[in-house]
């Protein structure tokens, strides 16, 4: 078989035993790991840039990401209800597609990590920029931001992407738990803002609804209109997949898996619809698309200084939690292409603590200087591309195997398959050209640098060469 075509059977994939990996997580956890990943920088942040490129519209935007998120998670649940193993996309599209769209996949879940990492280390430190103002802490505002935002460096950006590594490097029981409680933290807070915010809700705030038109289109770079702000806002809805990403530390991995994925994208969507229209309601949206940190900005344009502060501390405390789950993910997808051969085991060493130390490391570093030089809607935008290549191939990879192995045992069925499926496919593609050409264009660079690192290391060191 073709180095191109060649894949791994499906009952080979389930990593059993010799991992190294704990299988210490319930499904409490990996729904706390779920929601922790999707509820971060997409609301809290993002919510502001989306609403600048489509006016109260941004209402729609997140219906449609929300829409094409959900029918790609249900594929996920599927896939990993079917497969629980560690590297999700990657290792599916590896026993359906082929190796090499498998190591597409997988080095665009290494863009994707690397820069939601990036992208919520940014989202954070807008938000304690506000705090670190509102205490008079001497810090000059040129360490406050990147360059792009007229600054020389966004130290705090940098700061939690490395302060994230080390508690990951703890172990992955005590940072579950740690983020169960923060992302209690998280909720409430965000229901805090819907309970202040609420009263104020005036409809005059969405007319002219649409000021940028629905298709998405270029001005200046940037593109707006409804789908122009779906392609960005859709950074808010993902992240159930970092779930799938630890099935091989879930205790039940094919219910556990499947309660964590679907259980955590409909919690998600409903809570997004609710808190983006009681900003829209609360404040123009030309008004607070310009913050850093568009929540506590609208608090305090209803006068309500404490509660701003409040949602910026719970934001500061809570954000990290999607970095940390982003990491996980991203160490275990490292795992999962080093024990196929595709990536130097080296990377994956796992500590005794049952840590892969060196990718966790190496990741957080990346990460940093990302966050402290380059501006979020930039940095989120190219995690959206890689994170669409992977819902492609997980969509694609579903429909393959149904035809291919109908009789495989699945716990979790996506229901209407042939609908769901090609919906996540089209959706996918059609918000991935919705993106910014500057990211398009980066994307293919990336992954054709990832092709001639393949064709040097994977193709020849991977496992299944005959
Ligand atoms: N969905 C995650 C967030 O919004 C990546 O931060």
């Amino acid at each position: 078989m073709s180095f191109i075509t060649r894949r791994k059977s499906v009952e080979l994939a389930p990593g059993e035993g010799g991992s190294g990996l704990k299988r210490t997580l319930g499904w409490p956890h990996l729904m706390a790991l779920g929601v922790g990943a999707i509820i971060g920088t997409g609301i809290y942040t993002l919510t502001g840039v989306a609403a600048g490129l489509a006016g109260p519209a941004v209402i729609l935007s997140f219906a449609v990401a929300g829409v094409v998120c959900a029918c790609a998670a249900l594929c996920y649940a599927e896939m990993a209800s079917l497969s629980p193993q560690a590297g999700s996309a990657y290792a599916y599209s590896y026993m359906t597609l082929g190796e090499l769209v498998a190591w597409v996949v997988g080095w665009s879940l290494i863009l994707e990590y690397t820069l939601v990492c990036s992208a919520v280390s940014v989202g954070w430190a807008g938000y304690a920029a506000g705090l670190i103002h509102g205490a008079h802490i001497p810090i000059p505002d040129s360490l406050l931001a990147g360059p792009e935002a007229g600054g020389i460096v966004n130290l705090p950006a940098a700061f939690i992407a490395l302060a994230v590594t080390g508690m990951l490097l703890v172990g992955t029981r005590e940072s579950a738990t740690v983020n169960f409680v923060l992302v209690c933290v998280k909720l409430v807070a965000l229901a805090g803002f819907v309970a202040l915010t609420l009263p104020h809700f005036d409809a005059s705030h969405f007319h002219p609804f649409a000021p940028f038109g629905y298709a998405a289109h270029a001005i200046d770079g940037k593109k707006y209109g409804v789908m122009g702000a779906a392609a960005i806002i859709f950074f808010a809805f993902y992240g159930f997949d970092a779930i799938s990403t630890a099935a091989e530390e879930a205790k039940n991995p094919k219910r556990d898996l499947t309660i964590g994925i679907v259980g955590s994208m409909i919690m998600c969507t409903l809570i997004y619809m609710v808190v983006a229209a009681c900003a829209l309601g609360a404040s123009p949206y030309d008004v607070f698309s310009k913050s850093g940190e568009p929540l506590a900005f609208v608090l305090r344009q209803l006068g309500q200084p404490a509660a701003a502060s409040l949602i910026a501390g719970a934001a500061v405390v809570a954000l990290p939690t999607v970095i940390m789950v982003f990491m996980f993910g991203q160490s275990r997808v490292f795992f999962a292409m080093a024990r196929d051969g595709l990536l130097p085991t080296g990377l994956a060493k796992v500590s005794k603590r049952g840590v892969p130390s060196t990718v966790t490391i190496l990741t957080g570093v990346i990460a940093a200087v990302i966050a402290g030089g380059l501006p979020l809607s930039e940095i989120a935008s190219l995690a959206n591309a890689g994170t669409l290549c992977a819902f492609i191939a997980t969509a694609l990879a579903v429909m393959v195997l149904r035809r291919r192995a109908p009789e495989l045992m699945r716990s979790f069925s996506t229901p209407l398959v042939w609908l769901i499926g090609p919906a996540a496919v089209l959706g996918c593609l059609y918000l991935f050209t919705s993106l910014s050409a500057k990211t398009i264009i980066f994307f293919f660079i990336w992954n054709a640098v990832g092709v001639v690192v393949y064709l040097l290391y994977g193709r020849t060191n991977s496992r299944l060469k005959a």
